[in-house]
């Protein structure tokens, strides 16, 4: 089975196609046109740019993604038995309603012109997915994902591919958001994760002594939900009241890292614990910080060394399409499909 997925949520841009063959999953293609430099200027994402810019580069990085998959497109092979694509994954939320609208209607004329059918993909859920990519083995369930996101950060108990819920989540900003805003503070660059990781990366390799301390959000409460804001708060009260910040600031990036690190490990540990978990899976934007892979991978090695861990590809943590299709692949195969008639966005739909 050929799957096409399209991904337009935020500020990339981005088609892929995967083929899954008995169990084996290859990504044929995976282009992502980034935003990143033109947001970058304003210090965030500016929707009404996004959208401009994913109008101009949807039809060139589909194009791109078939062509790179040597896909014949041509629209006479519009019958069932001559599909060179089974079926067409397409982000319908959460995220920015003008981006998500590009992307649902170019899949919507495809499905059409093609008559390819058509899965509606959570982008939430296309991050879980990314996981499986790359898996060749049977995943053991159940499975808990933590998925850190620049909008998301959530702890998701998936039994089955039908049984996935939300059992702990953020209550204000998301991981990744912290970061960028962490960083905005200390004036170091957009987006704010990988900023804040080459910092404190510097401060790890000179093994610095340092007496700054930023607290750990919720990491003793009683539940599984995350709570970002005051962290970032809480670093802002430090810098105001160290005069010298300017020339500390890979320890502060060091030490705002740790903490946000601290918290995401020691509450997916609790999580696995409470659910009896078989595999633990990292994904979304932060998973791309090498602190946190590394430090959740030992972590889940030396105390619970029964269970799986995997980490999605890097190239696959950012938002990407590959993990759309990869979604939308057991959607596929269980006849979820959805007509161009029906599809619809939802900014804030929910696992
Ligand atoms: O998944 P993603 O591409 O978009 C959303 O769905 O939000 O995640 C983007 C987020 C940004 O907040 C960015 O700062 C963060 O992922 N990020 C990182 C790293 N690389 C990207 N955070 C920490 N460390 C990184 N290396
Ligand atoms: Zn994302």
């Amino acid at each position: 089975m050929k799957i096409l997925g399209i991904e337009t949520s935020c500020d990339e841009t981005a088609a892929s196609i995967i083929e899954v063959k008995n169990k084996k999953v290859k990504v044929l293609s995976n282009i992502v046109s980034s935003q990143i430099d033109i947001h970058k200027k304003y210090g965030g994402v500016v929707p009404e740019i996004a959208a401009r810019e994913h109008v101009l580069d949807i039809l060139p990085v589909i194009y791109e993604a078939l062509k790179k998959a040597k896909i014949n497109t041509s629209i006479t092979e519009n019958q069932p038995e001559n599909r060179s694509i089974d079926a067409i994954a397409v982000t319908i939320g959460p995220g920015l309603i003008t981006s998500l609208i590009v992307g649902i209607e170019t899949a919507k004329v495809l499905s059409y012109a093609w008559n390819i059918p058509l899965v509606s993909v959570n982008h939430i859920e296309g991050h879980i997915y990314s996981n499986f990519i790359n898996t060749q083995e049977d995943i053991k369930f159940p499975a808990l994902i933590l998925t850190v996101s620049g909008g998301h950060t959530m702890l998701v108990l998936m039994k089955d591919h039908k049984k996935i819920k939300v059992i702990g989540e953020t209550r204000d900003d998301a991981a990744g958001e912290a970061f960028d805003k962490a960083a905005k503070l200390m004036n170091i660059g957009y987006p704010g994760g990988p900023a804040i990781s080459a910092e404190a990366e510097k401060s790890r390799v000179e093994s610095r002594e340092s007496n700054i301390s930023l607290p750990r959000p919720m990491i003793k409460s009683n539940n599984l939900d995350f709570s970002f804001s005051g962290l970032k708060t809480a670093l802002r009260y430090t810098l105001e009241k160290d005069k010298s910040w300017k020339t500390r600031i890979s320890e502060y990036a060091h030490e705002f890292q740790q903490a946000v690190i601290d918290v995401l490990i020691y509450k997916t540990i609790k999580a696995a614990e409470k659910h009896s978990i078989k595999t633990i899976m990292l994904s979304g934007g932060v998973s791309a910080n090498t602190e946190l892979r590394k430090q959740l991978k030992d972590k889940v090695n030396s105390d619970l060394p029964n269970v799986n861990y995997l980490q999605s590809n890097l190239k696959y943590t950012t938002d990407n399409a590959a993990m759309i299709a990869m979604a939308g692949y057991y959607k596929a195969k269980n006849k979820k499909f959805i007509t161009w008639q029906k599809i619809k966005v939802d900014c804030n739909l929910e696992l």
